[in-house]
């Protein structure tokens, strides 16, 4: 299968951002268990992370256009005002599932908002790193 997980801001600083919410583990550990993960299983996996909201909306319009057949999304912050990226989500039919490292429901308040949320397939939420693997497992069929 054809995927895409895309990473939202500060996602880049994994290992470096509040470790004792978001772990110890760094982005190049979380890119190399998904590429490992993907390529064990035979799948096509292109990795994308933004700061920006336009480049994460670039990626899933593109993804609309090169026949992409799942989409792994976690978009920090966004997830919790982006318009923007919601409608992006929405306007392709190509199965999503959300993902958040931390628990965002035992964190602020802000945090228990998902605008894009609605608009995927589910959400895999406070179960660290492994939220990723699992939201591909249900993308690529897998029990
Ligand atoms: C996050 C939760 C968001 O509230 C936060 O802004 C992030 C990461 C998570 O993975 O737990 O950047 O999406």
């Amino acid at each position: 299968m054809k995927l895409l997980l895309l990473n939202g801001p500060n996602l880049n600083f994994l290992g470096i951002r509040e470790k004792g919410v978001y772990g110890t583990e760094d982005y190049g550990y979380l890119v190399r268990m998904m590429k490992e993960k993907a390529e064990r299983e035979g799948h096509e996996l292109d990795i994308y992370q933004s700061n920006f909201e336009g480049g994460l909306i670039d990626k899933i319009q593109e993804a609309y256009y090169n026949g992409t057949e799942g989409i792994i999304i976690n978009p920090g912050a966004f997830t919790h005002y982006s318009y923007a990226l919601r409608d992006a989500l929405s306007s392709v039919e190509i199965p999503k599932v959300e993902v958040h490292i931390s628990n965002v429901h035992k964190r602020e308040e802000f945090r228990h908002t998902s605008v894009t949320a609605p608009v995927c397939d589910g959400q895999v939420l406070g179960l660290g790193l492994k939220g990723y693997a699992l939201a591909m497992d249900y993308l690529t069929g897998r029990e």
